[in-house]
């Protein structure tokens, strides 16, 4: 996904992207590690519901991005909920403000009064590449800016997702939580014609924060590596409770981890649909990895990580932003 740099061997030309997330712990991670990577041209993050009120992963947001020092990045709020229904939010699993535990600083700076639509359309059409979007929670402001900017598709490369399954869900039995909170939005992606990455629960429970993981972050003995330390005893505590994991999940940060360093994650295409009216399985992702439908591909599916490469991406990054 990155190319050599003419500037010389081992340098590279970074890819443009744009983050479209619910922070959330995991979220979190992630914009920490496309704030982090050279590899990443992080042009806009842009918030939905999800995890909490798009008022709280806002604000959530415009921490994280302080917390890092990095006042320059676009910021737009988006969604309060999802296209069809009542939205559904994960608070359950990421406490009362989206992001409970550590202390976190005041955002240093304000969210673009135009909103994630407009700042996603801006952040997308003037980049002088086709744009990566990625979107680690309900996928309701990718949706609305394919259909409100139909021409826009021609500058985006792909769209990077975190949610669905190859096997069960979380939220419900069958449905993970991003793809349940908005089904329809996803169905529109979907079919947009645009290339399309999943990574969904049967990858991302690859990437475990073991209690290892943990040591490493405080060990570098950083305000950030201690942040994220705190951010994983708290989800932790709730994947305990939920769901008897013994480490939590760090899904959304996969995705990033995927542009940056491509070799770390296995694919498999697939025809993929998502259930729009299932009494029990709406917003249940179906990955045809067998192709017993007739329905072509229309996705690549993350199969396998190297969670290895793939904490030491993640601590790298960590370290690299210091604190
Ligand atoms: C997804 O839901 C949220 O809890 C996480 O942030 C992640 O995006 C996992 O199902
Ligand atoms: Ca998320």
């Amino acid at each position: 996904m990155t190319a050599p740099d003419a500037a010389g061997p081992g340098s590279v030309i970074p890819v443009p992207v744009v983050l479209d997330c619910d922070p959330g712990h995991d979220d979190a991670v992630a914009i920490l590690l496309a704030v982090a990577s050279p590899a990443v041209d992080l042009r806009a993050v842009t918030t939905t519901f999800g995890n909490c009120s798009v008022e709280d992963a806002t604000r959530n947001a415009l921490r994280v991005l302080t917390l890092v020092g990095a006042h320059d990045v676009p910021v737009g709020a988006g969604a309060a909920g999802p296209l069809r229904g009542e939205a559904a939010l994960g608070n359950y699993v990421h406490g009362v403000s989206g992001l409970d535990g550590p202390a976190m600083p005041e955002p240093a700076f304000a969210a673009r009064p135009e909103g994630a639509v407009a700042v996603l359309a801006e952040a997308v059409s003037s980049a002088d590449r086709p744009v990566t979007v990625v979107a680690t929670g309900p996928i309701t402001n990718v949706a609305t800016l394919l259909t409100e900017h139909p021409g826009i598709a021609g500058s985006i490369a792909e769209v990077v997702f975190m949610g669905g399954s190859t096997e069960r869900g979380n939220h419900t039995p069958t449905a993970e939580f991003n793809t349940f909170a908005d089904p329809e939005a996803l169905d529109v992606v979907l079919r947009s014609g645009l290339p399309v990455r999943m990574v969904g629960l049967n990858l991302t429970h690859q990437a475990l924060a073991t209690p290892d993981v943990v040591a490493r972050m405080l060990a570098l003995d950083t305000a950030v590596g201690r942040t994220c330390a705190e951010w994983m005893g708290f989800f932790g505590s709730s994947y305990r409770a939920l769901w008897e994991f013994e480490a939590p999940p760090v899904h959304d940060p996969c995705t990033i981890a995927a542009l940056v360093r491509p070799g770390l994650l296995t694919w498999r295409e697939a025809f993929v649909a998502v259930e729009l009216e299932g009494r029990w399985t709406r917003g249940t992702t179906v990955v045809d990895l067998h192709h017993r439908y007739p329905d072509p591909p229309n996705a690549r599916v993350a199969m396998t990580l190297d969670a290895e490469g793939f904490w030491d991406l993640v601590l790298d990054a960590v370290d690299r932003l210091g604190g």
